[in-house]
């Protein structure tokens, strides 16, 4: 089988610095680190910095976009965090499914501190989440939803910056936003590249045929049924991206000249249909095995 496409992927580490700070400042004052993640690559869309700078706080994992996702792989991913003493939320923030449930996740998070809280008198103290996740990963759609009209924002709590963005739940439960946190480096060329498919990373600054070829390779290992049943041919596992993108343009009846297919088209079509969801529920990473 031929070697999935390399991308050039490009990164602003300048973003980070001044995210990582913010979080630290305010971990201070909050009882729980809440982690927006896409279901579809949890490992990728985990900012490693989190674990470092939020340790010791419980922390409450919501896995996102779970209508894109393999559900039983996104169980075997909810398993995992579970197994690490983390609370798990599965959600799609877009339809809301899954996001009501979130003050009660939080409150099982937080029991030891509630209790805490009760035992000193103090058992109408709100709690306070701050909500964490890279720059696309649903997090404002994930807030709007859980917010609901009830949203008040306000930046005037004791020890907090103005211009924090405080937003009250329901009695007794404040969301603290921060800005999405940009990877501070790629560990590695894969973790890029989920990233880049997955639309964390901007795709203007990429090359879509080689995204989409890069796309096509990883489907086509993971999943080529999927191929066969929206793009109505077998993918030869001889092939590369590109020659994948031409089968499937072929069947598009995306033609140029006699002969010349339109790999452009069917690039920015792969692209953009795999991101709606029209290949079916698919995920580019599975957790490890025990
Ligand atoms: P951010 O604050 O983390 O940067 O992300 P934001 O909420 O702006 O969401 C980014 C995109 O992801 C939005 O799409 C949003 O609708 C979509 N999204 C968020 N949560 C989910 C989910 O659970 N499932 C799916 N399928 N999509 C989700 P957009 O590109 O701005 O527009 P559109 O997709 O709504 O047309």
């Amino acid at each position: 089988m031929n070697d999935i496409e390399k991308l050039q992927i490009q990164w602003f580490p300048g973003h980070m610095t001044k995210a990582e700070r913010m979080i630290e400042e305010n971990l201070k004052i909050v009882d729980a680190v809440c982690e927006i993640l896409d279901a579809r690559i949890p490992y990728s869309s985990r900012n490693p910095d989190i674990a470092r700078l939020a340790e010791g706080k419980p922390r409450i994992i919501i896995l996102n976009r779970t209508d894109l996702a393999d559900p039983a792989i996104t169980a075997k991913w909810k398993n995992y965090f579970t197994s690490m003493g983390q609370t798990v939320l599965e959600t799609d923030a877009k339809s809301g499914k899954g996001t009501k449930e979130f003050p009660a996740a939080v409150r099982r998070a937080l029991k030891d501190k509630i209790a805490e809280y009760e035992a000193k008198g103090q058992g109408t103290r709100p709690l306070r989440v701050m909500v964490v996740g890279i720059p696309n990963v649903g997090k404002s759609t994930f807030i709007n939803r859980i917010a609901g009209r009830k949203a008040a924002i306000s930046g005037d709590k004791p020890g907090v910056t103005r211009g924090k963005q405080w937003i009250n739940i329901d009695k007794g439960l404040d969301l603290l936003d921060t800005p999405g946190i940009l990877w501070p480096k790629f560990e590695s060329q894969e973790v890029g590249e989920v990233l880049a498919l997955t639309n964390a990373i901007s795709q203007n600054v990429l090359d879509k045929e080689a995204l989409a070829a890069n796309l096509m390779m990883r489907l086509c290992r993971l999943c080529p049924e999927k191929i066969t049943e929206r793009y109505k041919f077998t993918p030869d596992k001889e092939e590369n991206g590109y020659e994948l993108l031409e089968s499937a343009a072929k069947k598009r009846g995306f033609l140029i000249s006699k002969g010349e297919y339109d790999i452009e088209r069917m690039a920015n079509t792969l692209l953009t249909e795999y991101h709606a969801g029209k290949l079916g529920q698919i995920s580019l990473e599975t957790p490890p095995e025990e």
